[in-house]
């Protein structure tokens, strides 16, 4: 049996929870910090209620629930200081994403983790999914020639969520670079093969998602109006924002984001070049294509339909397991979601300052290594509507 505690069991751990015991059916949820005890309880699986017990702090849950690992999923603002505060313990944690809003919190966990026997998998699905390791196999394999540029888009189809729910906090989420772009730059740094070093980037703001308070003469079809989401010149996430990016490796890339695409608009992956071919892929359409430079000759490819998360979740919760039974080292280290977060910063200053910004290197804990992905089967068809990842 496997002895999980929680802290911040909201929509997405409560959905984790349920790819845990999928993966491991003895695990058991033994504790949970929670501030809405019933909101957390209701959102546990029925078999869970009866036995789960809550806390009012961390220290409680390790020393009353005597737990195996741990799991944090908080609100952004806040995961960075529970993992700091957990490391001690030495347990395995996964934590979601992202790591940490603010430099100070990035740097506080990077140096607590230096000295911490954790090993933590951050909540990257998508570095894991099929597709990408599709295409990381694809590249390692030489089929396009060394490669030399990345492009990657998302066109966000749900991006009414990051204003008309708790992520429309500036103060919680810091944007949407690290909000949303976080899974974006950790999954093209594992496929360009080296992290980001320097970032250019832009943003909009206001332009199209706009505080009703603040403009009460409605009518502008442009303009989708919402409550409390905040100004430009105060804060406020993003219509849309773009990076380029420049790898450690000499590669360099492009991204951008899009949070008013809608329907089958949606389109979420990467195109990266190579002398000798092209390799494309989405993660709505489920499909990889490869066209090569020397005929015209295209290989499409399909991952299992209809897997969550793009199967990302599964094969981490899989990772996860194993990392607590000690049967593999995680998929998804700490130090990638400390380079991500970086990056980042990064872009988030550049687009405020409109100048290239270098991004933070890693002082403390070594780089992450290249991902050699998990061969874990993801766990099946779990689904959780309207879930941003
Ligand atoms: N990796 C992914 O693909 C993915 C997908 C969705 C969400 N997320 C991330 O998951 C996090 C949570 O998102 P959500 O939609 O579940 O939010 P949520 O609001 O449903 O859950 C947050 C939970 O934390 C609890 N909480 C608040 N203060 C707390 C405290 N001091 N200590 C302990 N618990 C506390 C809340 O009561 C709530 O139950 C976000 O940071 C988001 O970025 C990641």
């Amino acid at each position: 049996m496997i002895r999980l505690g929680l802290i911040g069991l909201g929509q997405r751990l409560a959905h984790m929870v349920t790819c845990f015991q999928a993966s491991d059916p003895s695990l058991r949820v033994v504790g949970v910090v929670d501030p809405d005890r019933a909101g957390a309880l209701s959102r546990l699986p029925e078999s869970e209620r009866s036995s789960v017990r809550f806390f009012d702090t961390l220290e409680e849950l390790l020393r009353e629930a005597r737990p195996d690992a741990l799991a944090i999923g908080t609100r952004c603002n806040l995961h960075a200081p529970v993992a700091t505060a957990a490391a001690s313990s030495g347990l395995p944690l996964f934590l979601e994403k992202p790591v940490a809003i603010s430099l100070s919190q990035a740097r506080a966990l990077e140096h607590t983790f230096a000295r911490s026997r954790s090993q933590v998998v951050v909540s990257f699905p998508l570095r894991v999914s099929h597709l990408c390791r599709m295409a990381k196999t694809r590249i390692e394999a030489g089929e396009i020639g060394r490669l030399e540029h990345v492009l990657g888009v998302n066109y966000v189809p749900y991006g009414n969520v990051y204003f008309d729910s708790w992520y429309r906090d500036y103060q919680i989420t810091q944007g949407l670079f690290l909000q949303k772009a976080t899974h974006d730059f950790d999954y093209l740094s594992c496929l360009a093969g080296a992290p980001i070093v320097r970032v250019a980037a832009m943003a909009q703001q206001g332009r199209v998602f706009r505080d009703r308070s603040q403009e009460p003469a409605e009518g502008d079809d442009s303009r989708a109006y919402f409550e409390n989401i905040g100004r430009p010149e105060t804060g406020m996430n993003e219509d849309a924002s773009s990076a380029l990016l420049e790898f450690a490796n000499g590669i360099h890339g492009v991204y951008t984001q899009i949070f008013y695409s809608k329907h089958e608009a949606q389109a979420r992956g990467a195109t990266l070049s190579g002398l000798r071919g092209t390799l494309r892929f989405d993660w709505y359409q489920n499909e990889l294509r490869l066209h090569s430079h020397a005929e015209a000759k295209t290989l499409v490819d399909h991952p299992p339909e209809g897997l969550n998360h793009f199967g990302g979740d599964g094969v981490l919760a899989d990772n996860f397991i194993d990392v607590i039974r000690g049967r593999a080292p995680s998929a998804s280290p700490l130090s990638a979601g400390l380079q991500s977060v970086y990056a980042c910063l990064a872009a988030r200053e550049s687009a405020a300052t409109g100048r290239f910004v270098t991004v933070q290197p890693l002082t403390d804990l070594a780089p992450a290594p290249l991902p050699s992905h998990p061969h874990a089967v993801p766990s099946p068809n779990l689904t959780l509507a309207g879930a941003p990842v």
